[in-house]
């Protein structure tokens, strides 16, 4: 596995794994690594014939009040990781290398930006564009695998990558979790331990919510109940919101067919996230 630093050495070991002729599969990190992303690892090797790996913390979709010298770093622990994965060549651009000064360009993607983190967290999605954009074009990726953890992240970098003509394919993979349901996150490691002991409420809740409503309950009744329990359990509720699964508008009401439950709850100063398929009757 080799560990690339400069844009000079990417450009050659990225053509030395294209030129086995089975494709160049792409998975973007900000590190801390857990079971999701190396699930994703694995899913690029299956893609394609060599497997790049980029971390970058990324200051561009960080707010001002985010706390972006917080994240979680752990180089050395990553690249342990990563070799055990399958991975070919680790991309870990200084952040001078990715926004030399001077840097004045964004990809600023409408549509599934709009609502949700994008709303809680503005500037978020054009940071996420933007360096999405540049990795595709470093690494020259046939593929890059996202997780479907984070639902409206997936929707708006396959929007960029449409309207854009990037000639890559962008695949999805399910939500890894942990055995007590909660999604994998790098953010759960801050929760306190009797936070933690409760953060699983938030899926159970999820899949309640989804169960009535595929068994015809109205989504708006079934949805402001679940609500109420997260809030009265100690959950700060941001959002439960069934939408179009693409566009992320509002579910019609009366409408059939997949659909998508996003969910944002914050938990102290820890933000969850979760969404999961509905298939409304
Ligand atoms: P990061 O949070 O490190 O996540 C990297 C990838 O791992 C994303 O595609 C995310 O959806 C996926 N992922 C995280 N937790 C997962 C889980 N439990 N199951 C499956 N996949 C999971 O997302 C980012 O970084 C950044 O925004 C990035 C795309 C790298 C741009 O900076």
């Amino acid at each position: 596995m080799r560990v690339v630093r400069d844009l000079a050495a990417l450009r050659e070991a990225t053509a030395g794994l294209r030129a086995g002729g089975r494709g160049l599969g792409f998975v973007p990190t900000m590190g801390a690594l857990h079971r999701g992303h190396l699930e994703l690892v694995r899913e690029a090797r299956r893609q394609a014939g060599g497997v790049a790996v980029s971390i970058f913390v990324n200051p561009l979709q960080f707010g001002p009040n985010e706390d972006l010298a917080r994240y979680p770093r752990d180089e050395a622990g990553d690249l342990e990781k990563l070799r055990g994965a399958g991975c070919d060549l680790v991309w870990l651009p200084p952040v001078e290398v990715m926004y030399p000064p001077g840097a004045a360009t964004v990809i600023e993607v409408d549509g599934p930006s709009k609502g949700f983190e994008g709303t809680a967290r503005p500037g978020h999605f054009r940071g996420v564009a933007t360096v999405c954009a540049k990795l595709f074009h470093q690494t020259g990726a046939d593929v890059a695998v996202f997780g479907e953890k984070d639902w409206q992240q997936l929707q708006v970098v396959r929007r960029m990558v449409a309207d854009l003509d990037l000639p890559l394919r962008v695949i999805g993979l399910p939500t890894v979790r942990e055995e007590d349901g909660l999604a994998f996150s790098s953010r759960n490691a801050r929760l306190a331990p009797a936070q933690r002991a409760l953060a699983p409420m938030l899926a159970r809740e999820m899949r309640a919510a989804i169960a009535a409503m595929e068994a015809g309950a109205e989504p708006g009744t079934v949805l402001a109940e679940s609500t109420g329990r997260l809030r009265q359990a100690g959950f700060t509720p941001d959002y439960l919101a069934l939408v179009e699964p693409e566009t992320l508008r509002p579910w019609p009401a009366g409408a059939t067919g997949q659909a998508r439950l996003l969910a944002a709850a914050g938990l102290g100063d820890v933000r969850l996230l979760d969404n999961m398929p509905a298939e409304l009757p």
